[in-house]
């Protein structure tokens, strides 16, 4: 399986169904730090057994091409996670990005060297066009991460997604990746 070295020993590689304790793990330490970013989850979704079941799901997905998991490790921890959704093939070639990165690793151009490498494999193993990106209005570390990943603003979708309970404003960016 591929590893990518993104620095400060940390990797990104793809989702492995063994992950589910580690990512519960990391769910549980972020978890209010997320909460404003993130879909109102279940109680359940912060247990191994719930993990465990998202993983599977999202397994399920990669192996029915709609999907391309990844995760940010540190040694044994899971420390961030990348993810392509919704892949759409015919004429769109398109995929949804999202991520999150653990409070204790953020600001040292992780997650952009992360977006970086991903865009390299949605290019270039998934042989994407387009990836698509929506962050809330005062998201701007995420937009900066965006940004300098080479990702243009398309504009202001109106209560785009249901994030912490609310149905919310999201500014939505693209990279053609072929270009
Ligand atoms: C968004 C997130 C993934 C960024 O991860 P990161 O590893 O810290 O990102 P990087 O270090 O690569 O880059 C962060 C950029 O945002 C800037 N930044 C960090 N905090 C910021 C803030 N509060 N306001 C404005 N810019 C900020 C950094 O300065 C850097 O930009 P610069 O180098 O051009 O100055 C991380 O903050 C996170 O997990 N947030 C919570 C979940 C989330 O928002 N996910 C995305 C949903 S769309």
């Amino acid at each position: 399986m591929a590893v990518v070295h993104l620095g400060h020993e940390v990797a990104l590689r793809e989702l492995l169904r063994t992950d589910a304790a580690a990512l519960a793990d990391a769910y549980r330490t972020n978890r209010a730090r997320l909460a404003p970013w993130e879909p109102l989850r279940q109680e359940s979704f912060f247990t191994d057994s719930g993990q465990q079941s998202e993983v599977d799901a999202l397994l399920e997905d990669r192996g029915a091409g709609i999907a391309a998991p990844f995760v940010l490790v540190h040694g044994g921890r899971i420390v961030g996670r990348v993810n392509l959704s919704g892949i759409v093939r015919g004429a769109f070639q398109s995929a949804n990005l999202g991520y999150w990165i653990d409070a204790g690793y953020g600001g040292r151009g992780l997650m952009t060297a992360a977006v970086d490498a991903v865009a390299e494999i949605a290019v270039r193993d998934l042989r994407l066009h387009r990836l698509q990106a929506g962050t809330l209005l005062r998201n701007s570390a995420s937009q900066a991460v965006l940004r300098r990943c080479g990702f243009a603003e398309i504009g202001v979708a109106e209560r785009y997604l249901r994030i912490a309970g609310e149905w919310q404003d999201h500014l939505l960016f693209q990279r053609i990746l072929a270009d």
